[in-house]
């Protein structure tokens, strides 16, 4: 059995820098024609050279194949000369509320003191990605974000919003309800729940921000993601860790899910009758919203099985140890 995806998109991915951004960026750009690049490195990529200088090691490191990153600038104010400058190279500007995750201490304090840059990019229409969440109770803070992407979807119509790594049903719902207001989803937040990482022994290999939280709230994403919700975009979220950094006290947050994503994704929709609508979620949904044209690539998946290795280097990816179905066999 055969499944072929034409050029899909990573909207949400993280490579690092140096020795770990040469050596995971090749398990995405052999699968994925395009992805987006997220900023948070230390220091951000907060300005254009500093962001031309990344995405030409991105683009040594790929090795050849056909991909496409899709460059973000770290939010800081910026002027309206920075971002004519910047526009041309850049998908968007990812905003990162202080201290919300990895390396976002950078990161913006009161949403309410950067008002004129979210005008500017509605002006020069710049999209706007956001990590979501509060520094509230753990398992509410995405929704007591949710207020926050009303209030900039309502005062900015024009201005594209994509709420990163949605989580929650609350999240599913208001995509709804605001014209401007997109979103991604990971692999991980379709498969598991809060229970997963630590209803039994702690699993840090599957912590990750925003947790995964209920049931109730996973299978909302999930069915928002098999009817290919024209809203909902595929974004793994992949990001690698050193196995130091994630066994240890003081757990880093982020699954490394890009070796698997495809095989696991084309399992899901498989399971559920919805093979139809993953060409849309890993692809057509992002070129539609975005007026995006991926490079040329067409990915074949057979039903082989795929025994994904417990380690690649320093970096344990999900699933690990375990076979999978699916297995990406011919790319073109
Ligand atoms: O789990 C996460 N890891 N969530 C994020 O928002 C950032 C990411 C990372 O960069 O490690
Ligand atoms: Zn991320």
């Amino acid at each position: 059995m055969e499944f072929t995806l034409e050029s899909p998109i990573d909207m949400h991915l993280h490579l690092r820098e140096g020795a770990m951004m040469e050596h995971v960026t090749p398990m995405t750009s052999k699968d994925f024609a395009a992805a987006i690049i997220m900023p948070n490195l230390v220091p951000p990529v907060d300005s254009l050279e500093r962001l031309l200088a990344y995405r030409k090691q991105i683009r040594n490191a790929k090795d050849g194949d056909v991909f496409d990153p899709l460059m973000m600038l770290f939010f800081r104010k910026y002027t309206k000369e920075e971002l004519l400058a910047a526009k041309e190279h850049i998908f968007g500007i990812k905003l990162y509320p202080a201290g919300a995750t990895t390396n976002s201490e950078a990161g913006v304090q009161a949403l309410g003191e950067v008002e004129e840059t979210f005008a500017l990019m509605e002006e020069l229409d710049i999209p706007l990605m956001i990590h979501g969440e509060t520094h509230g109770f753990v398992m509410d803070r995405e929704r007591e974000f949710l207020a926050s992407y009303e209030h900039l979807a309502r005062k900015y119509p024009k201005l594209r919003i994509t709420m990163e790594h949605i989580t929650t049903r609350d999240a599913v719902e208001l995509l709804d309800k605001y014209a401007n207001l997109y979103a991604t989803v990971t692999l991980h937040h379709l498969m598991i729940t809060l229970n997963d990482v630590a209803g039994g022994l702690l699993q840090p290999h599957l912590f990750c921000k925003p947790i995964a939280k209920r049931p109730e709230d996973r299978e909302a994403l999930l069915q928002a993601a098999l009817q290919a919700h024209p809203k909902l975009m595929f974004g793994s979220d992949s990001a690698p860790h050193p196995v130091s950094k994630k066994e240890c006290c003081g757990c880093a947050a982020g699954l490394f899910t890009a070796p698997v994503c495809l095989p696991v994704l084309v399992e899901l929709f498989e399971q559920h009758a919805a093979l139809d609508k993953l060409q849309a979620f890993v692809s057509g949904n992002a070129q539609r919203i975005h007026g995006y044209t991926p490079p040329a690539k067409t990915v074949t998946l057979r039903k082989t099985g795929m025994t994904v290795p417990e380690r690649y280097g320093e970096v344990v990816p999900y699933r690990g140890g375990e076979t999978l179905a699916w297995a990406v066999a011919e790319i073109s």
